[in-house]
């Protein structure tokens, strides 16, 4: 599956919450609700960039005074629209974020929750150029994006549970899954997560990336999971660090520099 396009994404709506990582309910710290509630002001617009089922909806709508939900896959979308049926401040809409001619009402805070995933990075670049044209000058962004090193030190926990079950150094190198890791895939952060092609990214690198399209990052952190969303079973002793996901909190610059 590519999961890259709005059909892609559709066919999932049913089985949305067993296949995508619910970010809110599922980090163990709390940071992305952290950097919502220290993003988005009561008398705030504030728009979700893909938001699929609108997970993030409920909190945004009591935190902002209006909030634009925004998918380009309708089913998605619909299952949305019926979570927040009772809120009158959320309008949801299909848009294609990657449309340059796309231009949506102005905001003063923007959240994109895993939504720049595509392999693809013309792609990419296109939707994060329509964040950065409808977030206002001096408004805020909160983006969380899938950790490359989280990915590398999964590999790395994977061969160390087969060194402590007393594997010889080479086989448990050799049993490791690596079946997602191709040269190309670690020169781009393109990873097969669950038969998927996905974006990850460094550290650094999604912060140059906010830095390029004229925003200042103000923070950034970790959303940790359980390490039962990278493994089946995790044994016992496997906890802190725990996977991640990268957030953060960054404001349009007034002027580029
Ligand atoms: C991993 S899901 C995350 C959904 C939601 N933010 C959450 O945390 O549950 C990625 C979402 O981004 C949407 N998406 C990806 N590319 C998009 C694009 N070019 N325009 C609009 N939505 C897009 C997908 O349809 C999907 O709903």
């Amino acid at each position: 599956m590519k999961r890259h396009d709005p059909r892609d994404w559709d066919s999932l709506a049913r089985g949305f919450d067993e296949h995508v990582c619910h970010v809110l309910s599922e980090e163990r710290n709390g940071r992305v609700q952290t950097a919502i509630r220290a993003s988005v002001g009561a008398s705030d617009r504030v728009a979700d960039f893909g938001c699929g089922t609108g997970r993030a909806l409920p909190l945004l709508a009591d935190l902002a005074d209006r909030v634009d939900a925004y998918d380009f896959a309708p089913e998605l979308l619909a299952v949305a629209e019926r979570a927040v049926a009772r809120r009158e401040n959320v309008a949801c809409r299909v848009v294609d974020l990657s449309d340059d001619a796309l231009a949506l009402p102005t905001v003063d805070a923007g959240v994109c929750v895993n939504a720049l995933l595509s392999p693809s990075a013309p792609l990419r670049t296109k939707v994060l150029a329509t964040i950065s044209r409808t977030v206002r000058p001096g408004g805020r962004l909160v983006l969380v994006v899938p950790s490359l090193e989280s990915a590398l030190l999964t590999v790395h926990r994977h061969v160390e549970i087969h060194l402590r079950d007393g594997w010889s150094d080479r086989s448990a190198r050799a049993a490791a899954d690596v079946s997602g890791l191709t040269p190309a895939g670690i020169r781009d952060g393109v990873l097969d997560r669950g038969g998927v092609r996905t974006k990850l990214y460094l550290r650094e690198e999604v912060e140059l990336l906010l830095d390029a399209f004229g925003w200042t990052v103000e923070a950034i952190d970790k959303a940790e999971y359980d390490w039962s969303t990278e493994f089946e079973s995790p044994p016992d002793w496997m906890a802190a660090p725990y996977p991640w996901d990268w957030v953060l909190r960054a404001i349009k610059q007034r002027r580029r520099r």
